[in-house]
């Protein structure tokens, strides 16, 4: 059975540490600043199988509720992944009460995931539109 939170308390830290251990641009978050982030994220989407005590899947999106939410993040479990909690946190956000009314939902992604986000409502078509980038984080720009 898969339960919705909209937390992530202390208890699930090494299994979210975990969830990103296991993708690129996630990997060298140390845990100090995800316990900062995950206070300052706004909403949080956290799928936990009950039946095994596990965090299996994640997403956040930070919002001024009203022209922007940029959703990140987005991870379903290695070892979960093709059974439909993808679709489950997607459904999840774009149904959220603060979120069906912002204006725009943005986030970056690689391009194989383009077809994912179709299937609710997002395009990678932005007509001229540049996505520019500040960070210290390298691998975001290499
Ligand atoms: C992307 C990700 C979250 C998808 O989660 P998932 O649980 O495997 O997805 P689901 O099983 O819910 O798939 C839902 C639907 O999307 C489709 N789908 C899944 N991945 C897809 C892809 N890369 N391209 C196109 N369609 C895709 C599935 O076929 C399924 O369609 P169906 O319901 O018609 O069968 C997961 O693969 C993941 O965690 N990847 C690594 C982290 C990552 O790159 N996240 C994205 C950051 S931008």
């Amino acid at each position: 059975v898969i339960e919705l939170k909209d937390q992530v308390g202390p208890d699930r830290l090494d299994e979210l540490m975990e969830l990103f251990a296991g993708q690129w641009w996630t990997a060298r978050r140390t845990r100090d600043d995800v316990e900062a982030m995950l206070r300052g994220s706004g909403l949080l989407f956290a799928l936990i199988d009950t039946s095994i005590n596990r965090l299996v899947g994640f997403a956040r999106v930070i919002t001024d509720g009203v022209y922007l939410a940029m959703l990140l993040d987005v991870i379903v479990a290695n070892d979960r992944r093709g059974m439909g909690l993808g679709r489950a946190l997607l459904d999840s956000v774009t149904n959220h009460a603060t979120l069906v009314n912002v204006q725009s939902v943005e986030l970056v992604c690689q391009p194989d995931l383009v077809p994912f986000y179709r299937q609710w409502g997002f395009t990678d078509q932005v007509g001229q539109s540049r996505l520019m980038r500040r960070t210290s984080e390298t691998v975001l720009i290499s």
